[in-house]
Formats: C-alpha cells, structure tokens, sequence
C-alpha cells in the first residue's frame, strides 16, 4: 500500500486539505446517504485539474482510448477522469492514488455510479507499486506528476507497464524559466512540486526513456486564464460555498487558487499538454 512519508508530506498542499468536500457536496445534491449516483452528476467536484471532462474527453480523442483499451492513470484523485474515461469510452481503467483518504472516497463514488466494474482502484504509490504483471494501452494522468520526484524512472517504469505503441498522455506542470531556491523550496510546501522541468527536459526524458513524443503543447496561456475565472467564480459564490462547506475548507481553497494564479502569472510556472507513444 502506499508510503506514509509521502502520503503525510503531500498534506502541506491546500488543495488536499478537506476529503468532506465530496461529503458536503453529496449532500447538497441530496444524496448524503448510500444512494446510487451518477458519474456526471460530480464532475463539478470530483475533477482536481482544468477544464473538467473536456480535458479527459482529449485524452481519449487523441490516444485512440475505446472500449477494449486498458489505461492506467497515475494520480486518481477522487477519481472523476477515471469514472468519466470508462463512462465515455468503455475502456477498463485503473486508477492509481497515493493519498489513501481520497483513494477511499473515490472507491465509494465509483460504487455509487455502478462503475466498479470498469474502474479498478488501487491506493498506492507509481514507483513502487506492484502492478503484478499488467501492461496497459494507456498511461493517462492530470496533474500529478510533478508531484513525483525521478522523472527518467517515472518514464522508464511507463514503458515497461505500456504495451508496444501504447500512448502516454499527461497534463503536468513545468518550469517556463528557471525558479531560484527560494521558490523552489517554496513550490514544495505549496504545490508538493517535486519535478519540475524544463519543456526541453521533459521532451527529451521522453524521447531517452523510449518515446516518440506525438504533440506537445504549452498550456501556460490557457490555465493561466482558467484559473484566474476558477478563483474569481469561487469568490462570487462565497456565501453558497460558506454554506455548503464552512470558513475552512473556503479559506483554503480561496488560498489554494490565489496561489495558482500567482504562480501561473509570474511567468516561471507553466502547463503542459504532452501525448507520446512507446517505440
Ligand atoms: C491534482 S491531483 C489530480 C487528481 C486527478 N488526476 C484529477 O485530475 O482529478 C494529483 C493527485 O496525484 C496523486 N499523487 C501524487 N503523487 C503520487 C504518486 N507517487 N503515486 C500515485 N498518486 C500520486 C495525489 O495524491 C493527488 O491526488
């Protein structure tokens, strides 16, 4: 199961904070107790990375992901891209999540939105979990790689589970211009950052590890957009959210999207959109 050191450690990110965000949610919608739910009916909540299933939905167009494809994804959250990719496409998914709180809860919502069946949960760690032979089509992940530190293990641990021509496809984070020390010791506590690169870095890690990089795009212009309506559509909405979730969790998610949007607009921040395919 998954290693206490980095489950504890990743906790100093605002954004990791409050698992009862899904709990007060499902009782905002009415269905507090164990009720059947839709996988569509969360994906307000249940997506922690940008542009929801639209995002997803990109994913599946550009790796060719259908209903006999078998995809990985590191880094599962609450489990909303896992629960959309299998709703959407009908491929068999795997989802991988270090933090054991979010790991359960998203276990539960795919029960709930009887997707047990196509979506597979497991609380772990990517460079030391036993996947136990499997090998996959897919590698997918959003924001959650920058996250792990190793990069070139990262990779070379995606091509020995991807089956020959399986594709990688990630949204990550990235360094646009060097980051001094101080930020960087700074981006640990408040991101988790762990690995942050260069793009030429991470092309290149790609294309060392045995990957034929398919697109890369920078993604900096747009998150750093949708992120600045995610925090000002936060605020708008302070009273409903106060309401739903209390001073807590609204003063450290309010937190958590500030820091985002100070980050992407300083300049040295920046988003990727990387698909590329095992040689
Ligand atoms: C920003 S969240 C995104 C979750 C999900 N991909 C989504 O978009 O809704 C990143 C997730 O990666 C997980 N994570 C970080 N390091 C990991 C690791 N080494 N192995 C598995 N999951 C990890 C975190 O616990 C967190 O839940």
């Amino acid at each position: 199961m998954k290693d206490s050191g980095r489950d504890a450690a990743i906790k100093s990110m605002g954004l990791y904070h409050h698992v009862d965000r899904v709990m007060n949610e499902l009782r905002e919608l009415g269905r507090a107790d164990d009720e059947p739910l839709r996988a569509d009916e969360l994906t307000t909540f249940d997506q922690l990375h940008y542009h929801g299933t639209d995002a997803v939905d990109e994913a599946i167009r550009t790796t060719g992901i259908d209903d006999r494809s078998t995809v990985l994804e590191i880094g599962s959250g609450f489990g909303g891209p896992a629960r959309h990719l299998a709703s959407a496409s009908g491929a068999a998914v795997t989802a991988l999540e270090l933090q054991e709180d979010h790991h359960l809860v998203a276990a539960d919502l795919t029960r709930r939105c009887g997707l047990a069946e196509r979506v597979t949960h497991a609380c772990g760690d990517f460079l030391t979990h036993d996947f136990d032979g499997a090998r996959f089509d897919a590698i997918v992940s959003w924001l959650a790689l920058y996250h792990i530190p190793g990069r070139p293990v990262l990779l070379d641990r995606c091509r020995t589970l991807l089956a020959a021509g399986g594709f990688f496809y990630a949204e990550d984070l990235y360094e646009r211009r060097p980051f001094d020390d101080a930020e960087r010791a700074r981006l640990s506590s408040e991101l988790f950052a762990n690995e942050l690169t260069s793009g030429d870095r991470y092309r290149s890690d790609l294309e060392e590890a045995g990957f034929e990089v398919v697109a890369m795009d920078d993604m900096t212009g747009d998150w750093t957009a949708f992120t600045r309506g995610r925090l000002a559509g936060y605020v708008e909405l302070r009273e409903r959210h106060l309401r739903v979730h209390g001073d807590a969790v609204y003063e450290t998610m309010c937190d958590f999207y500030e820091t985002m949007v100070r980050l992407f607009t300083g300049g040295k921040l920046g988003g990727i959109r990387v698909v590329a395919r095992r040689v």
